[in-house]
């Protein structure tokens, strides 16, 4: 029988209802998140649902994962909007914590994960995965699933929480969830409401890019620099500014700069629209194309 919808604030309230499930014999399942949900988002849901019959969503925009001058503030908030869907879509607890409860007077640790977050999004967020990898351990303490959900589309993320919860002995299944993409083949991304028409647009070089490295791996291509290319060159032609373009390992995001890929490489992307940064990314030899039939 499906649990009684809720939606707590208190971290302790949100710990006794999962131990509540627990003792009928539940596994809980959690998605965490920060909210302004998509169905990207929803997807996860929807995974956590086929792991556990209680499934937990945390919705928490998480302060110390944004550096100074990025967009905390203005952030999209819509907790009305988020418990309706996640009502609607199976959820049995929202997890919607203030800051204060989360972090209160005398909070001093840290969880830092190093190596992985060298390159990519972790050169050029200072103390960005510090600030993830801290929110989840607490979250993951607090829930204290049997599975977390996350989208391959954050797929740095991804490997940065396999890699905590391997190094800190929890356990819990950590499930990666492909992309969900709009028709165009743009990533969802609460982000994408800060868009302009003409943005969006431009934006659609991401999904090109990657799916035109699709075709030219599909074709026998391995030279990583082609790779790249493919990727590059529509991005820098479209976007107001590249922060990367990398071709990587898959598995430990060491950067392949020369030489030829294996059978599997991760390539992804971070640019900026606009005043809107998005990130996006493909595992080719793993992941279907982003846009059917390549560019
Ligand atoms: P947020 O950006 O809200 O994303 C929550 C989860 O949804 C992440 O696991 C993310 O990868 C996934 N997601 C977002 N867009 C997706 C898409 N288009 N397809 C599939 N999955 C998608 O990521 C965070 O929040 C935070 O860093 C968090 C993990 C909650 C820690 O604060």
């Amino acid at each position: 029988m499906r649990a009684q919808f809720a939606t707590v604030t208190d971290p302790k309230e949100a710990h006794a209802r999962c131990d509540e499930a627990r003792r009928l014999g539940k596994r809980v399942a959690f998605v965490p998140t920060m909210g302004a949900l998509h169905e990207g988002h929803l997807r996860l849901v929807d995974a956590a649902r086929e792991r556990g019959g209680f499934v937990a969503v945390s919705v928490f925009v998480n302060p110390t994962q944004f550096a100074p001058g990025e967009d905390f503030s203005k952030y999209p908030r819509d907790l009305d909007g988020d418990v309706a869907a996640l009502s609607e879509r199976g959820a049995d607890l929202v997890f919607s914590p203030s800051v204060q409860a989360m972090y209160p007077e005398g909070a001093c640790t840290q969880v830092l994960v190093s190596e992985i977050t060298a390159g990519l999004c972790g050169a050029h967020r200072p103390g960005h995965f510090a600030g993830v990898a801290t929110v989840v351990a607490k979250l993951l303490n607090i829930v204290g699933p049997c599975a977390a959900i996350f989208g391959r589309k954050d797929y740095q993320q991804l490997l940065v929480v396999r890699r905590l919860v391997a190094d800190l002995d929890m356990p819990i299944e950590i499930v990666g969830v492909p992309t969900v993409r709009d028709a165009d083949g743009l990533a969802l991304s609460s982000r994408n409401a800060y868009l302009s028409v003409e943005e969006r647009q431009r934006a659609l070089a991401i999904p090109h890019g990657l799916a035109a490295a699709h075709a030219l791996y599909a074709s026998g291509e391995r030279r990583a620099s082609e790779i790249r290319a493919a990727v590059a060159v529509p991005v820098e032609r479209a976007a107001d500014a590249v922060d990367y373009v990398g071709v990587a390992d898959p598995d430990s995001l060491a950067p392949i700069l020369s030489g030829e890929i294996g059978d599997r490489a991760l390539v992804a992307v971070a640019a900026r629209f606009g005043r809107t940064r998005l990130i996006d990314n493909t595992v080719l030899g793993e992941d279907a194309p982003p846009v059917r039939g390549g560019s």
